[in-house]
């Protein structure tokens, strides 16, 4: 659905490209993390997949079509959505009814369908009791969904999260995760989740791991697990029972698989030991 072919991408101001020469295929209906350090070049790459940014070389499309054509911008944008971080600068009303509507009357689409469209996406995010709120009353987690509901109104057939997820606790992150996942699995729409963490990712069909501006490394979620001394060296944070595993395996001198993420499977190893 999103075809990057050798795309590269130089800031107008930058001395080196902050893209380089990424080929990557995402299929509709896939769930993909994006994986990086500060600076990586993630949110870049999430801005040449919707057609924000153009490709200095190389080609991005979106269902075959060209961002290089200036006409299929503005339709690439309606598939692919970008949620970025701090979605309080994205609110344009005084009721979450209406900031949700906003998209969906910019479309032109009938009273009746933005009612519709807007009632259904509160409904996807359980806010659906908040609909007459004003958005700056809600908590930081609740315009979080409020901004999501923003995205779905739109119907696209792509989601890009830029990390918007950092500022929610690991409890609010997790279920906001829950939900994109259920959502993207209900509706069979492309997720495209960009993150420093390696937690919460089991999900994932694939994993591109982002390194200077270069995929490093297009992995599944446990494979990447299993490459303990690259995760490291790429400055990234193991998960928290990885590190665990690792410090039992240092030291007991037990050979515990690395690649194990439910807590549950952990204990049934560790029982049969004690
Ligand atoms: N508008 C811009 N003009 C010039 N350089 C930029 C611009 N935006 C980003 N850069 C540079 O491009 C590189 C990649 O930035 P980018 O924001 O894509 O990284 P990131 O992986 O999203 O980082 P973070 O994890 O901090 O969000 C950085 O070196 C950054 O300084
Ligand atoms: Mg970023």
């Amino acid at each position: 659905m999103i075809r990057l072919d050798q795309v590269s991408y130089t800031y107008a101001n930058s001395i080196s490209p902050v893209i380089k020469n990424i080929t990557l295929n995402v299929e509709a209906g896939e769930k993909l993390v994006v994986l990086g350090k500060n600076g990586s070049g993630k949110s870049t790459l999430a801005r040449l997949m919707n057609a924000s940014l153009v490709p200095d070389t190389g080609n991005l499309t979106v269902n075959g079509l060209n961002s290089r054509q200036a006409e299929n911008r503005r339709i690439i944008r309606q598939q692919v959505s970008l949620l970025g971080a701090m979605p309080d600068h994205g609110f344009v009303s005084n009721l979450v009814e209406e900031d949700i509507a906003f998209g969906p009357e910019n479309l032109g689409l009938p009273p009746s369908d933005i009612r519709k469209r807007v009632d259904t996406a509160l409904n996807l995010v359980s806010m659906e009791d908040y609909a007459t709120y004003p958005p700056y009353l809600l908590s930081g987690g609740q315009k979080q969904r409020i901004a999501l509901a923003g995205m779905l109104a739109m119907q696209p057939a792509g989601m890009i999260i830029d990390e918007s997820l950092d500022m929610l606790s690991r409890r609010g992150r997790s279920e906001m995760i829950n939900l994109l996942v259920k959502i993207s699995r209900e509706q069979a729409t492309t997720l495209v989740l960009i993150t420093q963490s390696i937690e919460d990712i089991w999900w994932a069909d694939r994993v591109a791991v982002l390194e200077q501006g270069e995929i490093k490394l297009l992995t599944t979620p446990r494979q990447l697990l299993l490459q303990l001394q690259l995760i490291e060296e790429m400055g990234l944070q193991l998960p928290e029972i990885t590190r665990i595993i690792q410090s039992i395996n240092q030291m007991a001198g037990t050979t515990i698989p690395a690649d194990i993420t439910e807590l549950n499977t952990l204990v049934e190893i560790l029982c049969p030991l004690l």
